[in-house]
């Protein structure tokens, strides 16, 4: 059975007398991964601010879980998780002492929260940096780090704004999949947000492409069958980047 658990309906949102979101509706289905592209601009982070409540709309609807999330935010408190494109990690902290941070923001005992935030940064497979601060890491072995802090209070929604975005390609592509096999063993339901095609050829259940301000320019499912065959990849690839006005950025292809 499908569960609605991200509802926009009929959005529009202001910026003074810009139109950033026209009109737009959108859902997520429980468990679901869906990958929002669109170029820079498009107002796709905009969409993730209303479904997380840090912005209200001006016209339209956004529920999550049921709820307004701008006007009932502490009711999802715990419940949803955000990391960044910058990870946003505080630099006086160690690696584990920042992915222990939303924990210890929901209350958790500091031990319980230490031993938790460890083994998450095991299992986004950063081995021997718990202590590390994080100008002794890499873009990469940060973004783990962001990971791990995200998904340690087991939040039902998660959120990614460009997360792989500013990695090279190798370590984007791991980065993917070892994210993609962790949402979906804990059946995660998940909103990436992207300008990179691969994120949603090789993560999404659906892709959405918004084009400016933002609406709805192509929207496609895709299937472990269709992730199997090269054509119709290439030919899923082709249709992302004409809705993107054929400017998808590109891993290798
Ligand atoms: N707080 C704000 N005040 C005024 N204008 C804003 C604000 N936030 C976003 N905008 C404008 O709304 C439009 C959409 O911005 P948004 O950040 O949502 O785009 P985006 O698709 O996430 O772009 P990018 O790929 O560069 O991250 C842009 O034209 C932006 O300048
Ligand atoms: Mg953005």
């Amino acid at each position: 059975m499908t569960e609605t658990l991200i509802e926009v309906r009929n959005v529009t949102k202001m910026f003074g007398s810009y139109l950033a979101v026209d009109n737009l509706s959108l859902n997520v289905q429980r468990g679901e991964i869906v990958v929002l592209l669109g170029q820079t601009g498009a107002g796709k982070s905009t969409v993730l601010n209303l479904i997380m409540g840090t912005t209200s709309p001006n016209q339209g609807t956004v529920r999550v879980a049921g709820v307004d999330p701008y006007n009932s935010f502490k009711a999802l408190k715990g419940r949803l998780s955000v990391s960044f494109q910058t990870d946003r990690l505080l630099p006086w902290r160690t690696a584990v002492e920042n992915a222990e941070l939303g924990l210890l923001i929901l209350g958790k005992p500091k031990s319980e929260a230490r031993k938790t935030a460890r083994e998450w940064l095991r299992r986004v497979r950063l081995d021997d940096a718990d202590d590390k601060y994080v100008h002794e890491l890499s873009g990469g072995m940060r973004q783990r780090v962001s990971l791990a802090r995200a998904l340690a209070i087991d939040p039902e929604i998660v959120f990614l704004d460009e997360s792989f975005s500013q990695l090279d390609h190798v370590t984007s592509r791991a980065l993917r999949r070892d994210f993609y096999q962790i949402a979906r063993e804990l059946r995660k339901t998940c909103l990436l947000i992207t300008h990179r095609i691969d994120d949603a050829l090789e993560m999404a259940d659906r892709a959405i492409v918004l084009s400016s301000p933002a609406r709805i320019a192509l929207e496609v499912g895709i299937d472990e069958t269709a992730r199997a065959d090269p054509a119709r990849i290439a030919e899923l690839h082709a249709q992302i980047a004409a809705a993107m006005g054929g400017e998808g950025d590109d891993d290798e292809h």
